[in-house]
């Protein structure tokens, strides 16, 4: 049983560490990193090494005949023709953004670690929360490093500065890590969501809870824990609250997402205005269409007042941690549904219910329902 590990030419994470390594190596594999897959995570070859990887000097070379490939983001077409047919290739392969076909195309098996399921089983495995917990932290750097005032109330024998207000825009993995942060810094920390499990989450991080209660506001629970969209209604009422709110925040992270939809927009153009001068706006939702408006895709922005941050892959920021938990829950996945601990052998478990919600394509054909496969009910036929 091989596993391959190529170089990532877009992104600064790795999808295996030393750690990881060792224990593939302990199931029974043997485990190619391409030379340099680790230098933005900090990880040297020699180190892969040491774990008992091997290092090849080419993509192609690495993944060539690989029962595994594990990879951060989605395999070139070229990089998944050198793949040999039946190859799982396991990653944030990014489903929703079309040309899934090309997985089958290339006659391999597309794991897209993205669809896996919200259930205790999976949760070491849950890459969206492990990667949006670290986001939301590096979020809360990343406004600490662009704003031009302290975060803690600093009482000194030259006087006393305030702590910063912070409010954070939707509570879920990155917006509590987000407050967790800020509040270790000292900031006079605030937040919002529509999920009205949060409210008692955010309090126990000691920030204070600030949304339109009303009754819809006490339904709003999607599935898999989620948010669902809101009425036109609530959003405006939302919205009310919020614009008071916000002009007194020197810094806003906002991390509001609803699945399959673009991000709601929750900072209006008008409302950006209204902070003062230096206060900084961190946009986590930027790839997805953005919570707030003139937000730009990998771009600070500033109309000479308040700075926008739209950094794209903020975990990819602070790729060294985030490559330690993203392997790990790469690692997970394949230990408990890919390998037979006795015999050490490659043996995916096919049916799994994480291998089925996951699996994008199979034998060069396209099989879940979700994402070009056939329904289930013809499946079972
Ligand atoms: P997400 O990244 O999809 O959304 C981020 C947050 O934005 C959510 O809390 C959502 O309610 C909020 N939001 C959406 N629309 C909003 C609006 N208009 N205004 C304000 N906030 C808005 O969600 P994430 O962080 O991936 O997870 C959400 C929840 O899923 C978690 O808090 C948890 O309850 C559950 N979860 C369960 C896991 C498990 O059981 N294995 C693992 C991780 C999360």
């Amino acid at each position: 049983m091989k596993i391959a590990v190529p170089a990532e030419p877009a992104d600064t994470r790795v999808a295996a560490t030393p750690d990881v390594i060792k224990r593939y190596v302990g199931l029974g594999a043997t485990v190619a990193v391409e030379t340099g897959a680790g230098a933005d995570a900090r990880i040297t070859d020699d180190a892969f090494k040491d774990a008992g990887a091997e290092i090849t000097t080419s993509p192609e070379a690495t993944v060539a005949d690989a029962d595994i490939v594990l990879t951060v983001r989605r395999p070139s077409a070229e990089l998944m023709g050198a793949m040999k047919k039946g190859a799982i290739v396991i990653g944030a392969l990014d489903p929703f953004a079309g040309d899934i076909e090309a997985f089958a195309n290339a006659g391999v098996a597309a794991v897209a670690m993205e669809l896996m399921p919200r259930i205790t089983r999976a949760q070491s495995m849950d890459i969206l929360s492990s990667q949006a917990n670290l986001a939301g932290y590096q979020a809360v750097i990343d406004a600490a490093a662009a704003f031009d005032r302290a975060m803690p109330m600093m009482m000194t024998a030259a006087g006393t500065v305030p702590a910063a207000k912070v409010f954070i825009m939707g509570a879920g993995v990155a917006g509590l890590q987000a407050i967790a942060t800020a509040r270790r810094l000292g900031a006079a920390v605030s937040a919002t969501d529509v999920r009205p499990a949060t409210k008692e989450q955010v309090a126990s991080l000691g920030a204070k809870f600030v949304a339109v209660e009303n009754d819809e506001f006490q339904a709003a629970v999607g599935s898999g824990g989620y948010a669902t969209e809101m009425s036109d209604d609530y959003k405006r009422q939302q919205a009310e609250l919020v614009a008071s709110h916000i002009a007194k925040q020197d810094i806003v992270i906002t991390t509001a997402l609803i699945p399959g939809r673009p991000a709601p927009q929750l900072v209006t153009a008008e409302m950006v205005k209204s902070m003062q001068p230096g206060s900084v706006i961190v946009d986590l939702a930027v790839e997805r269409g953005g919570n707030v408006e003139g937000s730009k895709v990998g771009e600070v922005v500033s109309d000479g007042r308040v700075t926008i941050l739209g950094h794209t892959n903020v975990q990819g920021r602070i790729s060294a941690s985030a490559s330690v938990l993203y392997a790990k829950n790469l690692y997970t996945f394949v230990d408990t549904v890919l390998i037979d601990k006795e015999s050490k052998a490659f043996a995916p478990k096919w049916d799994d219910e994480l291998m089925t919600a996951t699996l994008l394509s199979r034998d060069g054909a396209m099989v879940n329902p979700r994402f070009g496969g056939p329904a289930p009910a013809e499946t079972a036929a």
